[in-house]
């Protein structure tokens, strides 16, 4: 069953063809990775998915467990169970992260009818929660991703998605500046939420992320398209050779 489908997106930017047909069929139980040269369109087809305006397609088609997407506000996309971790989380003043957790969980929650947490219930699941991706207590205190280290925003971003039991999740470049000690955490805590019936879409510059979260099928975007398709053998492919030969050929 496919959770995520694009079909043939277009999008431009300021009048620059960025995306330019991208089709992508993720199914339940799949873990995809998204491989490309800087500037190909990644984490535009990110923002894209998120539903941050700007980012409306100018045709194709994208839905999410068989529901279409394109008129759906970002808050809804959210609830329906779409996440998305950014390649630069966003800073939050002002918004605590304990609060800003619980009342996405809550609505999340909600939206698939399951009670939502009390305070005290949501605290105790969430230190839980924190503790496996050795996020301190002392964090969820602060307001979200201000003064986080780069680091600490991306194992935040895991956090929230372990939280928030997403049907599908697409990780634009989590593994970029995690030490080696991180890398391994967050590669856990993704691999902890695997399961058959939701998907994970992981952007990445490196294989070495993917001896980690070994991916069922890999593609790569180049120039808004997506050029080639394969297994895992694709990403030791580009670590050995780089993108020049595979985009000649295309
Ligand atoms: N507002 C904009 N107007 C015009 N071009 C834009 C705009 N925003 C982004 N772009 C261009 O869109 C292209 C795709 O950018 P995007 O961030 O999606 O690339 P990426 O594949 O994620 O790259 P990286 O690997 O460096 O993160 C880039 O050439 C970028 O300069
Ligand atoms: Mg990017």
């Amino acid at each position: 069953m496919s959770l995520l489908e694009i079909k043939k997106a277009r999008l431009k930017l300021d009048n620059k063809n960025i995306l330019n047909g991208v089709s992508l069929s993720v199914n339940a139980g799949e873990v995809h990775a998204i491989m490309g040269p800087n500037g190909s369109g990644k984490s535009t087809l990110s923002y894209m998915l998120s539903g941050r305006e700007g980012y409306e397609l100018e045709s194709g088609e994208i839905l999410l467990d068989g529901q279409s997407l394109s008129e759906m506000p970002a808050d809804e996309r959210a609830r329906s169970g779409l996440f998305l971790a950014f390649q630069y989380p966003v800073e939050l003043p002002g918004v605590g992260a304990m609060s800003f957790l619980r009342e996405a969980v809550n609505s999340r929650r909600k939206f698939i009818g399951k009670e939502e947490f009390d305070h005290l219930a949501f605290v105790k699941e969430a230190r839980k929660e924190a503790s496996k991706m050795f996020v301190k207590d002392e964090m969820l205190k602060r307001a979200v991703n201000v003064g986080f280290s780069g680091g600490e925003k991306k194992k935040f971003e895991i956090l929230q998605m372990a939280m928030l039991k997403p049907k599908v999740s697409i990780l634009d470049e989590t593994d970029s500046g995690l030490d080696v000690d991180a890398l391994k955490i967050v590669s856990d805590g993704v691999n902890a939420q695997r399961s058959d019936d939701n998907a994970i879409v992981v952007i990445t510059h490196y294989q070495r992320l993917l001896d980690y979260i070994v991916p069922d099928f890999v593609h790569i975007l180049s120039d808004g398209v997506i050029i080639k398709s394969g297994g895992p053998e694709l990403a030791l492919e580009v670590e050995k050779n780089g993108y020049a030969g595979m985009i000649n050929a295309a």
